[in-house]
């Protein structure tokens, strides 16, 4: 499979909304290898690989065929409540193929970014360092846990990138919050957004050349948040600015108004000064979705 002179970068999750912001920043540098499951992608230049990953000898035969320089692992069950209802079942693609993954790259000997998340955390602090002490509060984060643990034992050279609350443009399969969300603004339908949920939103082009820093520069836990403390409410609100909406239709609410089978932490900011020193630049929430909004979305 080795064709182009471009370094070759094996994507999983390439039709998620992660994946589709990382194949439009990395397909000018890289060979993209993207690998998708039930939906796909459609790109001139780019290799597809159509699977299911939890299949871990179909995955170590692809890995070995297509000779990666580095993978890039975003394909996960993000789904927090899904998590919460069926641990045991998407333990298997966040926890197990996850630490597979590292382990096929730590044979190889090339970078492996593994894409955790800040409810690692249990957000009775915020402002959290990689440094601080974990304590998931649902199975989502534990999940991640399990995962950062057995990456580090199985290749202590992978990048374990703690993203926020991510927002933007997302592939087929993506499940982002964000366009659904200006549509509503947009028709100016009632909507009822958190306010008592505190992350470090992040757009998903900062996140993206984020982690493509982490491929040549990361070595451990990184924190990869936004520069602002937000809540979805905040979001809403500059969304609507941006969209030009004078008088959106936007209730703050708080958590407890919407039960959910999956707890929530308070404040699951990042500090995320070690990954800005290593080249990471994380735009403001504002700039950015002004960007995405200008872009044609
Ligand atoms: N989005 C956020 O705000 C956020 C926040 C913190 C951390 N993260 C983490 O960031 C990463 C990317 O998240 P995302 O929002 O981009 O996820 P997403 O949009 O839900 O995409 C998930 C991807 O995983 C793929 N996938 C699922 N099951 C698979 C399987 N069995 N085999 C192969 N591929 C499979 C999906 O493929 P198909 O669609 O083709 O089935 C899809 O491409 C994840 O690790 C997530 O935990 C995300």
């Amino acid at each position: 499979m080795k064709a182009s002179l471009k370094p070759r970068l094996l994507l999983t999750g390439a039709s998620g909304f992660l994946g589709h912001n990382i194949i439009q920043q990395a397909q000018q540098h890289y060979q993209i290898i993207g690998i998708v499951h039930k939906h796909t992608v459609n790109l001139s230049g780019l290799q597809l690989v159509q699977m299911d990953i939890t299949d871990h000898i179909a995955l170590r035969n692809i890995v070995r065929e297509v000779q990666a320089d580095a993978i890039i692992h975003t394909a996960a069950i993000g789904d927090i409540n899904r998590c919460e209802q069926f641990p045991a079942e998407t333990e298997i693609l966040n926890v197990s193929t996850s630490i597979y993954l590292a382990k096929l790259a730590a044979e190889m000997q090339i970078p492996y970014v593994f894409t955790s998340t800040d409810l690692v955390f249990d957000g009775e602090k915020g402002g959290y360092h990689e440094t601080d002490a974990v304590n998931p509060i649902n199975h989502y984060g534990e999940q991640k846990v399990k995962a950062e643990e057995g990456i580090r034992i199985a290749y202590p050279r992978a990048a374990i990138c703690r993203m926020p609350l991510m927002f933007g443009a997302g592939g087929a399969g993506s499940k982002n919050f964000f366009l659904p969300l200006l549509q509503k603004i947009r028709a100016n339908d009632e909507i009822g957004l958190f306010t008592d949920e505190y992350r470090s939103a992040l757009g998903a082009i900062s996140a993206a050349k984020g982690l493509l820093k982490a491929v040549s520069a990361f070595n451990g836990t990184y924190h990869l948040g936004g520069p602002d403390k937000t809540n979805r409410y905040t979001l809403g609100k500059l969304m609507a600015q941006a969209a030009g909406i004078t008088q959106p239709n936007i209730k703050a609410i708080q958590q407890a108004d919407v039960p959910m089978p999956a707890p929530r932490p308070k404040d699951v900011t990042l500090d995320s000064s070690k990954a800005i020193a290593a080249g990471f630049v994380p735009m403001q929430n504002q700039a950015e979705i002004e960007l995405i909004l200008r872009s044609g979305m």
